[in-house]
This record gives C-alpha cells, sequence and structure tokens, in this order.
C-alpha cells in the first residue's frame, strides 16, 4: 500500500486549513510538515506554533521533517504542538542514537533522514529504533527540485536492510516527486511518497494524488 504525504510547503500559508482539509479529501495519507531553520538548509519555513494551529484541522498523522540545526532542542515543542512522526537528519545530529530516543520518549514516533550524498550506512546503527526512514530525493531548503536518480539504488538498498532484519518501517522519499519518478521510487522499495509542488501546482488536488499513486 502506497502512502501519500503531501508537502504543505507549496500550499498557500494564507489558506493553510482548506489546502490541508482539500488534500485529506483528496486521500493523502500523511501531511508532510518542512520545519527549515536557515542553518541547517538556505531557507525559513515554520515551527511548533504553526504544527498546533493545523492540529485540529485534520485528522491524518502530521509527519514532521525537521532540517535544523540542534534538533534535540525543539523535540518537546513539536510534540507537545501534535507531530505524530518527527523525522531529523543524520547530518545534523552528532548524538543520533540520543536524539531517535529523545523523540521516542515523547510518545512520537521516530524518523530519520538522510541527504542524497550522504550513504546508509550512517544509519545503519539506528534502522532498528526508527519508525520512518526519509531518502532526500533532492538537497533539501525548496521546493520544486529536480529529481536525482542517483538516490534510487539506496531506496533499494535500505529495503533489503529493512526485509534483512524483518523490520516494518516506512520508507520515504522526498523531493521532486511527480507521477514518473514516483513509479520509479516504488518500484526501488518506497512506500510513502512525500510531493509538493507535484501536488500543489495542480488545480485538481485529488487528481494529482491518483497520479502519483499511479492509479
Ligand atoms: C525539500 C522538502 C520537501 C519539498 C518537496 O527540502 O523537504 O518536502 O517540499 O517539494 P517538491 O515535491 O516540490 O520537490
Ligand atoms: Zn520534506
Amino acid at each position: 500500500m502506497i502512502k501519500i504525504a503531501p508537502s504543505i510547503l507549496s500550499a498557500d500559508f494564507a489558506k493553510l486549513a482548506e489546502d490541508i482539509k482539500e488534500v485529506e479529501r483528496g486521500g493523502a495519507d500523511y501531511i508532510h510538515v518542512d520545519v527549515m531553520d536557515g542553518h541547517f538548509v538556505p531557507n525559513i519555513t515554520i515551527g511548533p506554533l504553526v504544527v498546533q494551529s493545523i492540529r485540529p484541522v485534520t485528522d491524518l498523522p502530521l509527519d514532521v521533517h525537521l532540517m535544523i540545526e540542534n534538533p534535540d532542542l525543539y523535540i518537546e515543542a513539536f510534540a507537545k504542538a501534535g507531530a505524530d512522526i518527527i523525522s531529523v537528519h543524520a547530518e545534523a545530529c552528532p548524538h543520533l542514537h540520543r536524539t531517535i530516543h529523545l523523540i521516542k520518549e515523547h510518545g512520537v514516533k521516530p524518523g530519520v533522514v538522510i541527504n542524497p550524498a550522504t550513504p546508509v550506512s550512517a544509519i545503519e546503527p539506528i534502522i532498528k529504533d526508527v519508525s520512518l526512514v526519509l531518502l532526500m530525493t533532492v538537497n533539501p531548503g525548496f521546493g520544486g527540485q529536480s529529481f536525482i536518480e542517483s538516490v534510487l539504488p539506496k531506496i533499494t538498498e535500505v529495503k533489503n536492510l529493512a526485509d534483512k532484519l524483518n523490520l516494518s518501517l516506512d520508507i520515504e522519499v522526498d523531493g521532486g516527486v511527480n507521477p514518473e519518478t514516483a513509479k520509479l521510487c516504488v518500484e526501488a522499495g518506497a512506500n510513502v511518497l512525500v510531493a509538493g509542488s507535484a501536488i500543489y501546482n495542480q488545480a485538481d488536488r485529488g487528481e494529482a494524488i491518483k497520479a502519483i499513486r499511479g492509479e
């Protein structure tokens, strides 16, 4: 079963509630929330206050992708704001094991993210402790970038590792996902597809979700 996680980064922030409800009606499985701090990535987006505001708007799990330095300092705030999944970048966490367990201690599902140039070996020691592995298929920071095909073998690597260890985790991809690249990601082993511009730049968001799911 393929899950679709629309990224609200490409939504209209002036009518965020409406844009979230529209993708929920359109069959979305998660709402993907991109948090950027202007340090780890060259862009600034939203924080826990926005997560708190959108929490009552949808029944879907909030999939919070932290692209920030020192994520340990903000995990409690995002958990209290209503995040269901909090994913942190391996590149931003010198004490990754501690950070993942801090997320769990707050009753939130932990995810770990790697950038296109980071090898799967960076997350191998922690894979048993996470609910989700997110493979970036663009360099994080902005919506609307082109899919980096060289990440595809890493998706398969994570899938094989998860199968070998008998883990039932989500394997998510993020960046440049459209109906064509979605197919490649699913064939490689991904089961959660994040899409921002390919959903929110379309007039009919429900149809866009179906197309990405391959229906
Ligand atoms: C990129 C973000 C993505 C982004 C995806 O840094 O993590 O979630 O919004 O946008 P598209 O689907 O337009 O590449
Ligand atoms: Zn993201």
